[in-house]
């Protein structure tokens, strides 16, 4: 059966919640190892004080029976515990008693950068918190909680699958980063930055070349460009290939059919060649300012100046973590694709046979 995912949960409603489908019984899950990476997720420099108030903790309704996973339908759920100052704001039924807590008065001045316009005139809503509320990038921890019960599949082959911010705000330095989210934030102004995920242990052969959507590479970017603010991709050396000649862009074949250079990511024709895999993300500034963009009030017509939403000043590192999960992700996918298997016993003999007949040293 595929690895299906679908998701649900408003940024200040009650809960994050995670469905996933297609994961094979046996698999042992620790509420720690998917904590941890709420966690890392939640953190970081540069990320606004609602993260200290998210103290994200997965709770498992179905699928799981003593940590381990029944072959059938496995249901997570993150609540908001910031919810509580939304209440009434965010009640899903119609809310009894006086109007209390945030979220009691429309949002009329969408911010630019957000689905905030876009999404009130697609989906015709007045209070432009109706979209923005979904779309907002909290939904990401549902995401990484998934993104962890992948790692824990990857991890019984020996794939492991880390991100790391490359850059923030153009600097490549941890100094750099720290000293450019210091000045952007005296200036009431956001960054962006580049994250890099690496993942090693992948066999040869996950993905395909048969068509384009099988494609490994065209589906890591689908995966990393579906994360709120990446605006580009880069398998392997990217755009940089674009400006070398070809003698200096391939990775020849060495005896054990291993290669000296990496330039093309561990994905050839849309394969995985049996090298770390190398994918990056770039991630435009936030785009709430303290310092708010120009924007036009939607019942009135007037100019005005953009909602201003407690925000980040980047999250480049909670971008590192966000996109772990989703190569993680879309890794275990064509894993279980290739090997198959209802139990996580004949998922890893057909791995053990596949890796027997390509005679493979991990
Ligand atoms: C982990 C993470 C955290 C984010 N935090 C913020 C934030 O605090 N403030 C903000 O304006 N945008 C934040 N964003 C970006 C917006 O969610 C995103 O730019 C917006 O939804 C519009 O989508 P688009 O940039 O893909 O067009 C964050 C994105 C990620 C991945």
């Amino acid at each position: 059966m595929e690895l299906g995912l679908v998701t649900a949960g408003e940024s200040h409603g009650p809960a994050l919640v995670a469905i996933v489908t297609g994961l094979p019984a046996g698999l042992v899950l620790e509420q720690a190892a998917i904590d941890e990476d709420l966690r890392r997720r939640r953190e970081g420099y540069g990320r606004s004080p609602r993260q200290k108030l998210e103290q994200d903790e997965v709770e498992i309704l179905a699928g799981l029976r003593h940590g381990t996973t029944l072959g059938t339908p496995l249901a997570l759920v993150i609540r908001n515990r910031d919810h509580k100052n939304w209440a009434w704001g965010m009640s899903p039924w119609p809310p009894d008693g006086a109007a209390e807590g945030k979220g009691t008065s429309p949002v009329t001045l969408p911010r630019p950068g957000h689905a905030d316009l876009a999404g009130a005139l697609k989906y015709g809503h007045a209070d432009v918190r109706n979209a923005l509320e979904r779309a907002s990038a909290r939904q990401t921890a549902a995401h990484v909680a998934a993104g962890a019960v992948a790692k824990a599949l990857l991890r019984e082959i020996g794939v492991s699958v880390v991100g790391t911010p490359r850059e923030i705000g153009g600097e490549e330095s941890d100094t750099g980063m720290r000293e450019a989210t210091d000045a952007a934030r005296s200036d009431r102004d956001t960054l962006g930055g580049v994250v890099e995920v690496v993942a090693t242990g992948v066999p040869p052969g996950l993905g395909s070349y048969a068509e384009k959507g099988g494609r490994l590479d065209a589906r890591l970017a689908a995966a990393l460009m579906g994360i709120q603010a990446v605006k580009g991709v880069e398998v392997g050396d990217g755009f940089a290939l674009a400006r070398v000649r070809g003698s200096q862009a391939h990775d020849e074949i060495e005896p054990g059919l291993r290669r000296a250079t990496n330039r093309a990511g561990g994905i050839e024709g849309g394969v995985s060649n049996g090298e770390p895999l190398v994918v990056r993300a770039a991630m435009k500034p936030l785009p709430t300012l303290m310092r708010p963009l120009r924007s036009v009030d939607l019942e009135s017509g007037e100019p005005g100046e953009a909602l201003v939403e407690r925000s980040d000043v980047q999250a480049v590192e909670a971008l590192s973590v966000v996109a772990e999960a989703a190569v993680a992700w879309e890794l275990a996918r064509a894993a279980l694709e290739k090997f198959g298997g209802d139990a996580l016993e004949d998922f890893l003999a057909a791995h053990r046979a596949y890796l027997d007949r390509i005679r493979w040293q991990r």
